[in-house]
């Protein structure tokens, strides 16, 4: 089985995957994670999203991603890259390397490849990537609330925050649209366990 949740910037899918996968036992996959590592690398490398060089430059990286349920985790060789990709200078990025088609491209044949059951979190899982999902979420919030919870995890102070996430919203329109299938749950009103027991409540048995 795959289960697709997708939704806005900080809207809570990395926690709620995990807790979904927790729950019914099986790995969960961070799409957004890719893009993020594609954007470190690119940064690091001193290359523009848009250099064709770019592309060859990824595959030719020894980048290893574990899809745990706890957490995913990202690896260049034996450096962790986990981390280093949740910086503001990523977010600021991420949403023009993830506009080249080729670089999505990229991260879909990496999520293709993996083995179901999987619970997938991203903008596009149940549209693009797996359209064939049993069962498709889209998680909203408004950008107060997802400021809020993402101040609690970065330096930068709320409002600065607010106003990048609206700016990322934008920029990741066009691949941010749920399926017509999927349940769309506004988390705003509710806890973190309250989204996942919508979520599990809903699964076809
Ligand atoms: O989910 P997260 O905030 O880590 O995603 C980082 C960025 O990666 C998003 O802002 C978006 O630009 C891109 N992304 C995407 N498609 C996905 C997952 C993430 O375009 N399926």
């Amino acid at each position: 089985m795959i289960v697709t949740i997708d939704g806005v910037a900080a809207s809570g899918k990395s926690s709620v995957s995990s807790g979904v996968a927790r729950a019914l036992g099986v790995p969960y996959v961070s799409s957004g994670l890719l893009y993020r590592a594609a954007t470190l690398l690119a940064h690091e490398a001193g290359l523009a999203p848009h250099d064709p060089a770019l592309l060859p430059h990824l595959e030719a990286q020894p980048l290893r991603f574990e899809p745990l349920a706890g957490g995913n985790r990202l690896w260049l060789g034996e450096r962790e890259l986990t981390a280093d990709v949740q910086s503001a200078a990523v977010d600021a990025g991420v949403s023009a390397v993830a506009a080249r088609p080729e670089l999505r491209a990229w991260v879909d044949r990496r999520l293709r490849a993996l083995t179901p059951p999987f619970v997938a979190e991203g903008r596009d899982m149940g549209t693009a990537v797996f359209p064939q999902a049993q069962a498709k979420f889209y998680l909203t919030a408004s950008a107060r609330v997802r400021a809020q919870r993402r101040a609690a995890e970065r330096p930068e102070a709320v409002d600065e925050i607010e106003a990048a996430l609206l700016r990322r919203d934008e920029h990741d329109r066009a691949q941010s649209v749920p399926a017509p299938e999927a349940h769309v749950i506004d988390t705003g009103p509710l806890t973190l366990q309250g989204v996942i027991d919508t979520i599990l409540a809903a699964l076809p048995q």
